[in-house]
């Protein structure tokens, strides 16, 4: 499933790609985007949630695959307009909703201005809102009370969670709602990241309740993200058509209930982009401590976090041939050897480790023997990769390119020094 070498992504030399842009680069296959999307279009509504991968050139692309998209600040609802989203539509959909538990300054400022429809994750949030905008519609953010992600770290529901407005202080909201003139058309519902179809469809019947208690001013319900993916062998994907039986089953019993139609919404991050993204680096030292092999990279957690922060896993492949050889004398066929590697990045930190388990553990990847000045890629990076890089130790951010139709295009600019240092100002004496 998951090749040892490789020497292109969709029909484009990863050589090439390296001499063009240089390393490290993201990468985004757009047919793997747009395959994701058609798997749930079932839903009436298919919300990105961008905090997964949030460049301009992938919401556009989401956009014109009728996509809509979600924003958690000033930030996001500024990229949801610059990649052409309207800030509000006729009707009941909204092709911008800001969600988060509080308001900044920032975006209650941005959702006034727009007038970008809200999801509400705390009764302040409500309160902030109902008294800034007195006739809105809204929607509710509910914690259910039980959440479940692929890391604790990524669950978010249950008591030990920040999210959402707790399901026993829904009635508290509704009577917020009610003092500002507030309309609660929606209700969303979102227990985790990379959790599995058990625990989501949990979900459905907690919504059927809550919603039972909002009642006939609903018209939206969110059955939010937490699609989990595949990051290696053995790892399945959720059915998707018997996710969406299950919400739209709930969906249909609600309508009938309230006697008008309720449009279903999803909203996944990982799902749709996840599969579609590539950290490619290339190998600048290999190191021998006593019985391990590290591979180090031009890579690290400033730019791929999640093995630092959860222990995930992300398949790895060797490009064959030192960038600087010829393409004509690369020879990408010979199998080789195989290692068991250690393989890190740059930083100055001993976690700066792409293979290792949740708590820190260093474990190693069976990779084919490399040299240093290869590319070694990282695979299925496209959901929270780029999204959460970082300067740390002062690297630049990544560049990031979509590939569209045998075309590499680039999407981001690698970042300069002065981009490093714009901003800062060393005071006059
Ligand atoms: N909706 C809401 C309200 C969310 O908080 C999230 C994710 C999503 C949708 C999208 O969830 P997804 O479909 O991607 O599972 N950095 C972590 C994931 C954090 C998820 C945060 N919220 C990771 O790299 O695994």
């Amino acid at each position: 499933m998951f090749p040892a070498t490789r020497t292109e992504l969709a029909g484009v030399s990863l050589r090439e790609i390296a001499r063009r842009f240089g390393t490290p680069t993201y990468v985004y296959d757009a047919a793997v985007i747009e395959r994701k999307i058609d798997d749930l279009k079932m839903f009436d509504v298919v919300r990105f949630a961008q905090k997964a991968c949030s460049n301009i050139a992938i919401l556009d692309l989401m956009r014109r695959k009728g996509v809509l998209v979600d924003a958690v600040s000033a930030g996001e609802i500024h990229r949801a307009l610059a990649a052409g989203f309207q800030p509000h539509a006729a009707g009941d959909t909204h092709p911008i909703v800001y969600t988060a538990d509080i308001f900044d300054r920032d975006a209650l400022a941005m959702v006034l201005k727009h007038d970008i429809h809200v999801n509400c994750g705390s009764p302040d949030m409500l309160e902030q809102y109902g008294s800034r905008k007195p006739g809105a519609n809204v929607t509710l953010r509910i914690n259910p009370g039980f959440g479940h992600g692929h890391s604790q770290k990524t669950n978010t529901g249950g008591e030990q969670s920040k999210h959402g407005i707790w399901h026993e202080q829904l009635d508290d909201c509704l009577r917020i709602a009610d003092r500002h003139g507030l309309s609660v058309t929606g209700l969303h519902l979102h227990i985790g990241s990379g959790t599995d179809l058990e625990h989501l469809s949990q979900v459905c019947g907690a919504m059927e309740k809550l919603a039972g208690d909002v009642g006939r001013t609903l018209t939206t319900i969110s059955a939010g993200g937490g699609l989990p993916t595949i990051y290696k062998a053995g790892d399945t994907y959720v059915d998707t058509s018997v996710y969406f039986s299950l919400w739209d089953a709930s969906r249909k019993r609600l309508e009938q209930k309230f006697g008008h139609k309720l449009t279903l919404e999803i909203e996944p991050g990982r799902y749709l982009v996840a599969e579609s993204g590539y950290l490619v680096a290339e190998i600048r030292a290999i190191k021998q401590m006593g019985k391990n092999t590290f591979y180090l990279l031009d890579a690290g957690f400033n730019n791929l976090a999640r093995p630092i922060l959860y222990g995930s896993h992300h398949p790895m492949s060797i490009v064959p041939g030192p960038l600087d050889m010829a393409d004509a004398s690369v020879d990408a066929t010979s199998p080789r050897p195989e290692v068991e590697a250690v393989v890190g990045g740059p930083l100055c930190e001993s976690g700066d480790i792409f293979t290792q388990a949740e708590g820190g553990f260093v474990t190693t990847r069976k990779l084919p023997t490399a040299q240093v000045g290869e590319l070694l890629v990282l695979e299925c990076a496209g959901a929270y990769g780029f999204a959460m890089g970082s300067n740390y130790n002062s690297k630049p951010l990544a560049a990031e390119v979509l590939l569209r139709n045998g075309q590499a295009h680039l999407i981001r600019a690698r970042q300069t020094p002065e981009d490093l240092t714009r901003g800062e100002v060393i005071p006059s004496a």
